[in-house]
């Protein structure tokens, strides 16, 4: 089992964030895998270069879907990315520089950010973005209103 699962839960109802999401949790599993492995620091190093560049991609193309479907929490949103920018980019320094348990911390952070911002955030675009939210937001027709129109359509044909 790998150590970061997506699941079915952590859908923001948009197939390519979701697909953005898998890999993040993809590769965030391999900086784990490799840590338990007691691979060369070179090894973990390339892996969080690879996970800072691919979230860098990842936050902008969310953003860019935010701004599109006019999300009213976008700033908020988007400051959040900042926030997690800015710290992982400290935990990388720290990782260069050798810090004990610095791998320890970064997994903790990774839960964090992979469980915490996408779960809770991340899920809150969700009716904002999603095709089936246009589709629940009309109103079925009540009975009564359904009977009048087939009335309706019953007298022109007479
Ligand atoms: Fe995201
Ligand atoms: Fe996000």
């Amino acid at each position: 089992m790998a150590f970061f699962e997506w699941d079915s839960i952590y859908s923001v109802g948009d197939e390519f964030i979701d697909n953005q999401h898998k890999r993040l949790f993809q590769i965030a599993n391999r900086f784990h895998d490799a840590y338990q492995a007691h691979q060369a620091r070179t090894v973990l190093g390339s892996i969080f270069d690879e996970l800072i560049d691919y979230t860098l991609l990842h936050f902008k193309d969310e953003e860019e879907l935010l701004r599109k479907h006019n999300f009213p929490e976008f700033n908020q949103h988007k400051r959040n990315h900042e926030k997690l920018i800015g710290l992982v980019s400290r935990y990388k320094e720290q990782f260069e520089q050798g810090d004990e348990g610095i791998e320890e911390r970064v997994l903790d952070f990774l839960k964090l950010w992979l469980n915490g911002h996408i779960m809770g955030m991340d899920r809150q675009y969700k009716p904002y973005i999603s095709e089936n939210s246009i589709k629940t937001n009309v109103r079925p027709m009540q009975n009564s209103q359904r009977q009048s129109v087939r009335l309706k359509q019953a007298n022109k044909t007479r």
